[in-house]
């Protein structure tokens, strides 16, 4: 059956806002940046969705609720590293820098670190969303009263400069919540280089990367028993209906969480429960029953293949920290 029928939930014309207007030209060309991803990627032969449009702001809220579930280890065990390795880690920055953040997030991490560095003179963070990245900086500006605050509004997998101002010296690159493993090798090593040029000559950088263990704990940790990582993982396809038009049937998609032992990766995706059409703006998907939408992946680091990767991007690792149970890494890197 190919059909949308049965579907719970009413297919309604959601109005849409004039950005989200596809404009075809030449047939193909799509100028919304999320439109064009969805159809790019549901028209592949093996379909995907990026993973940056899990992140809008019902996305943000699931995913800071994953990491307060019990299976989702990944947050606790690097909170942990940063309150007791404090000494260490102060050790490793040189008093008074300037700490730039790729992707700041709710910034509970980036408040504990600058809490443990010695004198630090400013921080910088990085992040697409604007309404965030505000709050944030407000957040930690008032907190830190002595901090030079300069938000950067980017897309950190893109290529900007900083304007730091004054001299080059003294700048760490931090990078938490083992967002390094959700990019792939080509991505993390652009990331990677354009972090060496923008922390200057005697730049540092500290990592969190979960580390390689047994498939059943990682698994758990991507579909956790209250199901909050498949609501996190469907919401996608509930944006395409309300941001585009589509008329996805959440109930006829299951999330699923696999280990791909060959990328050392768990894989995110959205199965096809039966064969269906889905529609969206005159564009037509097929599903057959079984197939997938992967949405994310999340690489999975051992010392040594990290600092292979490290490597790749002009860095090399100078201290690993780990929690008590050797689950996650902090990296603290240097350039090579
Ligand atoms: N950086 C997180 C990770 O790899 C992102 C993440 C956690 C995630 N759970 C998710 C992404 C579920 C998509 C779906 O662990």
């Amino acid at each position: 059956m190919i059909s949308a029928a049965g579907c719970s939930r009413p297919v309604s014309a959601v109005p849409l806002k004039a950005e989200n207007m596809l404009h075809a030209i030449d047939g193909d060309v799509v100028e919304n940046a999320f439109a064009r991803d969805v159809v790019r990627g549901l028209s592949a032969a093996v379909k995907t969705l990026p993973s940056r449009w899990l992140y809008n702001e019902r996305g943000s809220e699931l995913f800071e609720e994953i990491t307060r579930q019990d299976e989702y280890y990944l947050t606790r065990a690097e909170t942990s590293i940063l309150r007791e390795r404090q000494r260490d880690i102060a050790d490793f920055v040189e008093s008074g820098t300037i700490l730039v953040e790729y992707g700041a997030g709710a910034g509970v991490k980036t408040e504990l670190l600058l809490a443990s560095l010695r004198a630090p003179r400013g921080y910088v963070p990085i992040d697409v969303a604007d309404t965030f990245l505000a709050e944030t900086s407000r957040r930690i500006a008032s907190r830190f009263p002595s901090l030079w605050v300069r938000p950067v509004e980017h897309n950190f997998l893109d290529l900007f400069e900083i304007p730091f101002g004054g001299s080059g010296d003294g700048r760490t690159g931090f990078f938490p919540g083992s967002t390094m493993g959700n990019l792939n090798s080509s991505e993390a090593k652009t990331l990677l280089m354009q972090m060496r040029r923008h922390l200057g000559g005697n730049g540092r950088a500290i990592i969190g990367v979960d580390l390689l263990k047994n498939v059943d704990t990682l698994l758990r940790a991507y579909d956790d028993s209250a199901g909050v990582t498949a609501a996190f993982n469907l919401n996608i396809l509930e944006r395409i209906n309300a941001e585009l038009g589509g008329d996805f049937c959440l109930e006829k998609f299951k999330h699923v969480a696999r280990w791909n032992e060959i990328e050392k990766a768990v894989e995110m995706h959205l199965v096809s429960l039966c064969d269906q059409r889905v529609t969206f703006y005159g564009w037509t998907f097929d599903f057959r029953t079984s197939e997938s939408i992967h949405t994310e992946s999340s690489r999975k680091y051992t010392a040594e293949s990290f600092e292979r990767l490290a490597r790749s991007g002009g860095w090399k690792v100078a201290e690993l920290w780990q929690d008590a149970d050797g689950l996650f890494g902090m990296f603290g890197l240097i350039r090579c």
